[in-house]
């Protein structure tokens, strides 16, 4: 059995810099990964299946769309492997809720395959196959801090800020990433800003967050509640929304934010940059 970490992705800043032709938008965007998320399962069998446990398989269907099962036949696409396995989703982060969700886990499918044919992570063929999976498959490939440019996926690494506490809040209103690009009214707002990594967070901006918060006004409500959550060093919402997160000075505030959180009725996740 191969067992895959699919760890929750953060934009700690979004900058959204113009419309493409190709119906996508040029970003400039700070990727950072939670230690916890999602864990994909792969395991040898006489034929094909796909399951989904965990506490929200019940919002997805493990059907030919699902993001695992497109990993898996692009995969064997591109390299030509007709092996058949059984892959098993346990799906513990909120489903549509800019953290990656369903890159991660392709993501994690695919860094699966590779181990199993012995192909390395970072092969230009993997990472082929991840950026035709969608925009953030190859930041969550790699699952290491960096910056994302283009669709997001020309990643350049960065250091990263590993062992900060981090607090992950959804209030359970699922977004669609294109309905929430598609209300950027588009304005430049101007580039990442120069800098350490929590710098260039701290100055920079999430231009979904507006587009998104008309679409789910309770992202105010949530941010607001991170915003003045003692302990705090910077809130964002993360990707298209509607999940937010804090970093904070030290564990104990962290969870007193979650405790918080939690008694509004909405989901939490307290962790750590990783
Ligand atoms: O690539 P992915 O399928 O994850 O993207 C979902 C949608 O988000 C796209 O269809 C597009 O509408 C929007 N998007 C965008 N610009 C990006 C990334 C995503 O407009 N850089």
């Amino acid at each position: 059995m191969i067992t895959e970490p699919a760890p929750a992705k953060i934009n700690l800043a979004l900058h959204v810099r113009r419309r493409r032709l190709d119906g996508y938008h040029d970003l400039e965007t700070l990727f950072a990964f939670a230690r916890d998320g999602d864990v994909v399962r792969v395991v040898p069998a006489n034929r094909d299946r796909f399951t989904i446990d965990g506490p929200f398989a019940a919002g997805l269907s493990a059907d030919a769309d699902n993001l695992v099962t497109r990993a898996l036949n692009a995969f064997r696409a591109a390299f030509g492997f007709a092996d058949r396995c059984a892959i098993t989703l346990t799906k513990n982060l909120p489903v549509a809720s800019g953290i990656g969700g369903g890159s991660a886990d392709a993501a994690a499918t695919l860094r699966a395959l590779a181990r199993r044919h012995g192909i390395a992570p970072d092969d230009p063929r993997l990472v082929a196959v991840a950026a035709g999976l969608g925009a953030d498959v190859p930041a969550c490939l790699a699952g290491s801090t960096a910056m994302g440019t283009g669709r997001g996926d020309a990643l350049t690494d960065l250091p990263g800020l590993a062992g900060t506490p981090l607090l992950l809040v959804n209030p359970g209103v699922a977004v669609s990433t294109a309905a929430v690009f598609a209300g950027w009214d588009g304005i430049d707002r101007g580039p990442l800003p120069e800098g350490d990594l929590l710098a260039r967070a701290r100055a920079g901006r999430n231009d979904l967050e507006t587009p998104a918060r008309a679409l789910a006004p309770v992202v105010g409500d949530v941010r607001a509640l991170l915003d003045a959550a003692p302990g705090a060093i910077l809130s964002r919402m993360s990707g298209s929304g509607a999940t937010c997160f804090a970093l904070f000075a030290n564990e104990s505030s962290r969870d007193a934010a979650a405790g918080d959180a939690a008694a509004r009725g909405w989901w939490t996740l307290p962790t750590t940059l990783s």
